[in-house]
């Protein structure tokens, strides 16, 4: 269940906490609903992004002081920080109300901000808590934004709400176990959510996928005991003009295959469908978002085992488009399913293609593990994918994909192999990725690092991030 958050143009009746911004100072801005500037210093409290101090209010309620740093530099990405901040301080509390608003300067965009902060509580409030015997309790019933325009807002609340829906659903699956979410499951979540939402929603399994000559998926799952499925997702509004095919690598657990994993880099590999589940919860959201683009999503999905029958390094395996690769290492496993789902996505014709991978342990290296990496053969989508990351609050960095790299995918035997050597191992998946996307215009994210956090930072909690769907819907229907 999902934080309850509304809009209201009073500070309703009886709320147990009043959360109210104050700037960095500290200073008040706008009603300060009696926070008490001279109790704020004795706290040493300064105003910063995400602080957060608890005071008496007026009347036996309690007021938190929640800073939103600079005054004058106050948007919708501060008051997404700091609205987060207050869920977290204000967690064992009933019912909370906020003009966290009020600290937008004049002339800001009041809708993003609105965006931003009911965002931020919705996801903020998440907790995978299925296999927790005694979750710590959430008593927070709701959130209530305090606004002199609630009206004129709403709309942007309810945009909000299905965007945390569509988050928590990708998180919910990237959470999930991989002995409880097999490739079979993955495919009958998908389904369930498509046909709850009015999706078209096809799945390919193990034989159609032999019939369909998708070799990279099918190299992959020869080590696994569980059968590989290809999702097909389709949002196809009357009247589109535009297409878009979106592709998420779904490796339901990557254990490296024969070129296996150590313990430790096992560890977190059940989320390496990271990339599937945002385009799964990112599609969930466009039925009822409505933009007037055509939506295709593939997920390929398997898991990566190693196994009597598993792919062995030296294996050449025929992807979708007649490609063949020579698999030299069989944890580079995530760019082989990827080589049949962007070739299907090509087949679609459609004016882009996205995909959002947990490709490489190198992007990583690059960026950090808060950073996504952006690559792509067309700087005018890679701008605009870039462009809505930033504005949906999700870090993403362009890398380059230069073509004097090109040759180190060369094989001896087959057309490609599936690594790229000690080096910048970020680009050369790109540039193997590059292979399967022909002329149509394409961006690859790789959300290796940020599909997951080992921190709670912002509106992201600790696990599965469902980093990918705020930029898809920030995207597809901004
Ligand atoms: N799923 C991993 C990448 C990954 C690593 C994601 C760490 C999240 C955290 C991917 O399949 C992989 O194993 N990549 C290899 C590629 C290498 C063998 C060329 C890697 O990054 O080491
Ligand atoms: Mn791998
Ligand atoms: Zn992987």
């Amino acid at each position: 269940m999902t934080l309850p958050v509304s809009l209201a143009t009073e500070v309703p009746y009886g709320v147990d906490v009043l959360a109210v911004p104050v700037a960095s100072g500290p200073a008040l801005v706008g009603d300060g609903h009696g926070v008490d500037l001279e109790q704020l210093q004795a706290r040493a409290f300064e105003g910063k992004v995400g602080e957060t101090a608890t005071l008496a209010g007026e009347g036996g309620n309690t007021v938190v002081a929640v800073g939103v740093g600079g005054a004058d530099d106050v948007d919708a990405d501060v008051l997404r920080r700091a609205t987060a901040a207050l869920v977290r301080a204000v967690w064992k509390r009933r019912s909370v109300a906020t003009t966290m608003l009020d600290a937008l300067p004049a002339g800001g965009d009041r809708a993003r901000a609105t965006r931003a902060v009911a965002e931020a509580a919705g996801l903020a409030a998440y907790r995978f808590t299925r296999y927790k015997s005694d979750p710590e309790p959430c008593r927070l019933e709701g959130l209530t934004i305090v606004a002199h325009d609630a009206d004129a807002l709403a709309p942007d609340l309810d945009r909000a709400r299905v965007v945390v829906e569509a988050v928590c659903l990708a998180r919910d699956l990237v959470n999930e176990p991989a002995g409880s979410l097999s490739p079979t499951d993955l495919a009958e979540r998908a389904r369930t959510m498509a046909e709850g939402v009015g999706l078209g929603v096809e799945i390919v399994d193990e034989v159609q996928a032999a019939e369909l000559g998708l070799g990279g998926l099918l190299g992959v799952a020869r080590g696994s005991d569980e059968p590989c499925r290809l999702i097909k997702l389709t949002y196809d509004p009357p009247g589109a003009t535009r297409s878009v095919a979106l592709v998420g690598k779904g490796i339901t657990f990557d254990s490296g295959g024969l070129s296996i994993k150590t313990a430790e880099g096992m560890m977190g590999m059940k989320t390496d469908m990271g990339g599937g589940a945002a385009v799964i919860g990112a599609m969930s959201a466009l039925p009822v978002l409505a933009p007037s683009v055509k939506v295709v999503g593939f997920v390929p999905a398997t898991e990566n085992m190693p196994g009597g029958r598993a792919t062995k390094p030296g294996d050449v395996l025929k992807t979708r488009n007649g490609t063949t690769v020579e698999v030299l290492n069989t944890d580079a496993e995530g760019r082989l399913v990827l080589a049949d789902g962007l070739a299907l996505a090509v087949e679609e014709e459609p004016d882009a293609i996205i995909d959002l991978a947990t490709l490489t342990g190198a992007c990583i290296v690059a960026l950090g593990p808060k950073v996504a990496g952006l690559m792509g053969n067309d700087d005018e989508l890679v701008d605009q994918v870039r462009t809505a990351a930033e504005r949906a609050g999700e870090p993403a960095w362009p890398l380059p994909l230069p073509k004097e790299y090109r040759k180190q995918l060369d094989s001896e035997v087959a057309d490609l192999k599936n690594i790229g050597g000690r080096s910048a191992g970020a680009l050369t998946a790109g540039l193997f990725l590059q292979e399967f996307v022909g002329e149509v215009p394409w961006v690859h994210l790789d959300i290796a690092g940020p599909s997951r956090s080992d921190d709670d930072d912002g509106a992201v909690v600790k696990g599965g991030t469902g980093v990918g769907v705020r930029t898809l819907l920030e995207l597809l229907a901004g």
